[in-house]
């Protein structure tokens, strides 16, 4: 999958931008707060992820403008696609989101389309940091390669949501406390697919990256990944669940 057009307006510190990259390689160099990784994020949206800088989304809008908009052409291994990021500082209809000229109602349609991956440096943490860096970075890749698992995590969310609304009303005495178990029962089934779905990524991931390793180093090392729950073993996870 190669970007064959970029046209980014708007969005931090560009403006009218348009370039045809490399289909191989492309090296963006210059001094410091020019761009460089802004250029990146502009292109890095259009696949459906939040930003990698884990900034909002108001803040794609240059500071002092009302709008931005950026627009890639792809070619995959069948077609060429066109999508498209709009958004306005205007509160009733912000964001506007396009692909192949068709209106998007969010970004799930793109997981699809357009698949990347940021390497950036705080991207140690995946490997030094806490598990969530971890479980974040496993939910991110597999749901460009899976969209039934953005469903599962987005149903999860909402039922996270929902049971910790009932526990705060379970403190303040004004609901009943047998409703939690319906939420609990939902919470932990949709929990138990989550980490089946982890585990059969990086079952997948280990044997890409012990291949690529083994180039790497000539033969003469071997990398290994396990995904390790706290909550089941390997066992567990032998009958698919989804
Ligand atoms: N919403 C915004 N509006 C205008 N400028 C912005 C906005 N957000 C970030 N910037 C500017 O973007 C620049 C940083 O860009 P960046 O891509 O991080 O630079 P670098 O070339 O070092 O990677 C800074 O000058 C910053 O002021
Ligand atoms: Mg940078």
């Amino acid at each position: 999958m190669i970007i064959t057009y970029a046209d980014i307006d708007g969005f931090r510190n560009l403006n009218g931008i348009s370039f045809a990259p490399d289909p191989k390689y492309n090296i963006i160099v210059g001094p410091n707060a020019q761009g460089k990784t802004n250029l990146l994020e502009a292109m890095w949206i259009l696949s459906g992820c939040k930003s990698f800088r884990g900034s909002k989304e108001k803040d794609y809008i240059r500071l002092d403008g009302n709008r931005m908009e950026s627009k890639i052409k792809l070619l995959d291994s069948v077609r060429e696609q066109k999508i498209s990021f709009e958004m306005t500082k205007s509160a009733s209809n912000p964001k506007s989101i396009h692909l192949n000229g068709v209106k998007q109602k969010g970004t799930r349609a793109l997981f699809d389309v357009f698949k990347c991956i940021a390497f950036i440096p705080d991207d140690v943490e995946i490997i030094k940091g806490s598990p969530e860096k971890r479980r974040n970075f496993i939910d991110m890749a597999a749901s460009q390669l899976n969209p039934v698992f953005v469903m599962h995590l987005n149903k999860n969310n909402a039922i996270m949501n929902q049971r910790n609304a009932l526990l705060k009303g379970i403190m303040q005495g004004n609901t009943d406390k047998s409703i939690l178990e319906i939420w609990d029962r939902q919470a932990s089934k949709e929990g138990a697919v989550i980490s089946y779905m982890r585990y059969e990524y990086i079952q997948k991931f280990n044997g890409i990256c012990g291949r690529l390793y083994r180039t790497i180093s000539g033969g003469t090392e071997e990398l290994e990944l396990e995904y390790r729950s706290n909550f089941y073993k390997n066992e567990d996870f032998e009958i698919p669940c989804y």
